[in-house]
């Protein structure tokens, strides 16, 4: 580690508390000019850093960077092995598309790759993912080997469920699932779940997956492109100082073992109760761009929706062409 990294572990450990210079040049053994030197350089990153005559510096309460100091701090036991992997980066092309050079390159089951904005987000169907500052752009590499296996068919759910739950911790807002894995808050969307798999072809194997997480946090409405001002929203709508670092741990506290005690029944359970159509008409959208009117019913163990026709007949949906709208 940098000194540079060292001192923000600290400061983050001692958030909301100020450290003297002394302290840290002791704590680190490094000279006071080295502390000075560091301090400086992280203000120049963007960390907002609290000077306190007499005293020493303080991580401002308003610093809202994106950091892996201020993420590990927050993990949970079962999450904590995964921290030598944690990735943080201010701005990277895609997320996903890191994770995946990293899989390819040998990368960790559990290793996450974050980014505080990208400028080539991916969302489903090629389609593109706007990706302003104030998200947060998660992605992790997950070995299904290192899986319960019943996670790994229903990872996308399992996903939408860890997105929904970390919100309701850090926010107390209480956001829904719209089928397959758009997550919505106040009937706009604030999350889109991208799940890429390689297979081996010799052997016709998973190699791995990329879970892709795409998350609103602090974004403004004014931070998207007016067409997507309507459909688009964000958890906090506004500042919210650390709320992304805390999202991050939040979904790594719940996503690199996917709980293992959590049967694929169980795991459907969960997704079923955020899913926010049930019972309700939805409009399924074709492959060829033809629609017809259903009620949502349920979903089976393998998070295919049910819906019922208006003449009756009952159909189970696979996410692959078919869009709904509600
Ligand atoms: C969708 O709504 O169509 C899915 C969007 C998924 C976006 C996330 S952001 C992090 C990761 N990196 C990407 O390029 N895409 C996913």
């Amino acid at each position: 580690m940098t000194t540079k990294e060292r001192i923000l572990t600290l400061l983050e450990e001692n958030r909301g508390k100020t450290v003297s210079g002394e302290q840290l040049a002791a704590a680190l053994n490094v000279s006071r000019n080295a502390v000075w030197k560091a301090v400086t350089d992280l203000r120049a990153a963007g960390y907002r850093i609290d000077a306190v005559t007499n005293k020493g510096y303080c991580l401002s309460a308003d610093n809202d960077k994106l950091s892996v100091q201020g993420i590990v701090p927050l993990l949970s036991e079962t999450a904590r092995p995964f921290a030598e992997y944690l990735r943080v980066y201010p701005e990277l092309a895609s997320t996903n598309q890191t994770a995946k050079e990293l899989a390819l390159a040998g990368a960790a089951h559990g290793t996450a790759v974050i980014a505080a904005q990208q400028s080539q987000g991916r969302g489903r169907y090629t389609r593109s993912f706007c990706s302003p500052p104030g998200g947060l752009y998660f992605s992790i590499i997950l070995h299904p080997d290192k899986l319960h296996f019943a996670h790994v068919t229903t990872v996308t759910a399992l996903a939408a469920v860890a997105v929904c739950e970390a919100i309701e911790a850090v926010s107390g807002k209480k956001p829904g699932v719209k089928w397959v894995n758009d997550v919505f808050l106040d009937g706009k969307k604030v999350c889109g779940i991208l799940t890429e798999a390689v297979t081996d072809i010799e052997s016709g194997t998973l190699g791995w997956l990329v879970l892709g997480i795409g998350i609103n946090v602090t974004t403004r409405p004014e931070d998207f492109p007016p067409e997507l001002r309507e459909i688009a929203g964000s958890v906090f709508g506004g500042e919210s100082p650390g709320s992304r670092n805390r999202l991050a741990a939040e979904l790594m506290n719940r996503i690199p073992g996917c709980v293992p005690m959590l049967t694929e029944e169980e795991v459907i359970a969960s997704y079923r109760s955020k899913l926010m159509m049930l019972g309700k008409p939805v409009t399924v959208v074709q492959s060829d761009g033809t629609e017809y009117s259903a009620l949502a019913q349920d979903v089976d163990c393998a998070g295919h929706l049910i819906v019922q026709t208006e003449d009756g007949v009952k159909q189970t949906l696979s996410s692959g062409e078919i869009r709904i709208r509600i």
